[in-house]
């Protein structure tokens, strides 16, 4: 039942990055006089490691409504989250609905709440890879176009949206609330054993992660990368948790035999939000080709190398950690023996990730909704 003389915030999450984002920005919006947070689960991710396991871990309560949609194509996936959510939003009449980052739930249901007249409060807005082969940039185009409030985690991303014409008064950046729960949870961070559980030592091994389907779903991007894994597992542990599309990918693409001859490769299913993070903070260095790993490593101050041609994180190169290898087998390899040697850069941590942003994004809803 909504709860009356408040504004009723359907806060939308689909995919693993999204729960991350929204556990700081729920807790915080129950606090406010003015705001009646719900929590709407499209069910993009449905895996108990995808999902339900940061559900319980970062304490976020259960969705209030979930949509079941799982896996499909692009168009697939899009339209059957449009559809059930369409149906919810006649159901519920939200008075904003408040979505995160740019997975398909994110432009999904934002494509519903503009065309009935909800207003769209977007987190995470303005950052641009320009490369408009990646799903993802498509997803952050079209919601921040129709965005009434636009939530930006930096400066480069306010400049973004103010050079696509998006008025001032809808913009306010208000920093990277994935950073919240990275600085809340840093204790139950520290209580994880899963070093101990790979036998592994602090700063003495590396962690990759791959799921873009630029990186995974073609042999010839899939096998450089590999190549270069070959080299570098024979110079210290590297420990790849294993996301389901690529595990998929390892399979059809037969190069199952490859990976598996690796002896310093530890390969391992998803792992919950406290063991990874604690391997990303302790290890020498990561290679990846996620978001966001790229501002975690920036924040912890470990060398991330990203295994993509672009970055819609440019801070991350400029401010942080964060160096681009692009998809060469020869480039991530001289990045590894930099990084190896002791010399990559310091790099500092932008402005306003402080864990302090989800209180900010109350305070602008407070005001503006
Ligand atoms: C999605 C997001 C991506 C985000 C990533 C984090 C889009 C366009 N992409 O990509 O931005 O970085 O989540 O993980 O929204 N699968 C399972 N179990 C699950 C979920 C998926 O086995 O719980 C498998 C299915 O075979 C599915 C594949 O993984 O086809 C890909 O899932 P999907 O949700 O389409 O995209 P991701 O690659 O996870």
């Amino acid at each position: 039942m909504a709860d009356k003389g408040k504004i009723r915030v359907v806060n939308v999450v689909g995919a693993r990055p999204n729960f991350v984002k929204i556990a700081p920005i729920i807790e915080s919006m129950k606090r406010s006089a003015v705001l009646d947070p719900v929590l709407l689960h499209t069910g993009q991710h449905y895996d108990y490691s995808m999902s339900e396991s940061f559900f319980r871990e970062l304490q976020i309560p259960e969705p209030d409504a979930f949509l079941n949609v799982g896996s499909g194509s692009q168009a697939a996936q899009v339209a059957a989250i449009m559809e059930k959510f369409d149906e919810y939003t006649d159901r519920d009449k939200p008075g904003a609905i408040l979505v995160v980052g740019d997975v398909n739930s994110t432009m999904a249901c934002s494509l519903v709440a503009v065309k009935k007249g909800i207003r769209i409060v977007h987190v995470e807005a303005g950052i641009r890879s320009r490369d408009h082969s990646m799903p993802e940039e498509i997803n952050r185009l079209v919601t921040d176009a129709i965005a009434d409030i636009l939530l930006p985690p930096s400066a480069d991303a306010v400049e973004n949206l103010r050079t696509e014409g998006i008025p001032g008064h809808r913009i306010f950046l208000v920093g990277n609330v994935m950073i919240d729960t990275l600085m809340k949870f840093q204790p139950q961070i520290s209580a994880s054993n899963v070093l101990d559980r790979l036998s592994l030592r602090h700063g003495k091994y590396a962690v990759l992660t791959l799921h873009r389907p630029s990186n995974v779903d073609a042999y010839e991007s899939l096998f450089a990368i590999l190549e270069a894994l070959g080299e570098i597992q024979k110079k210290l542990p590297v420990v790849f948790p294993v996301h389901p599309r690529t595990f998929h990918r390892i399979s059809s693409l037969g190069l199952e035999a490859k990976v598996r001859g690796m002896s310093g490769l530890i390969m391992t299913d998803p792992l919950g939000y406290f063991d990874f993070s604690r391997l990303v903070r302790d290890a020498f260095f990561v290679m990846t080709d996620s978001g966001g790993i790229q501002e975690e490593t920036t924040v912890y101050g470990v060398p991330c190398i990203t295994i993509r041609e672009n970055t819609e994180r440019p801070v991350t190169v400029e401010k942080g950690t964060n160096e681009l290898a692009g998809v060469s087998t020869v480039r991530i390899l001289e990045l590894v023996h930099k990084a190896m040697d002791g010399t990559w850069k310091k790099g500092s941590v932008p402005a306003l990730w402080d864990g302090q942003t989800a209180g900010r994004i109350t305070q602008v809803l407070e005001k503006e909704l």
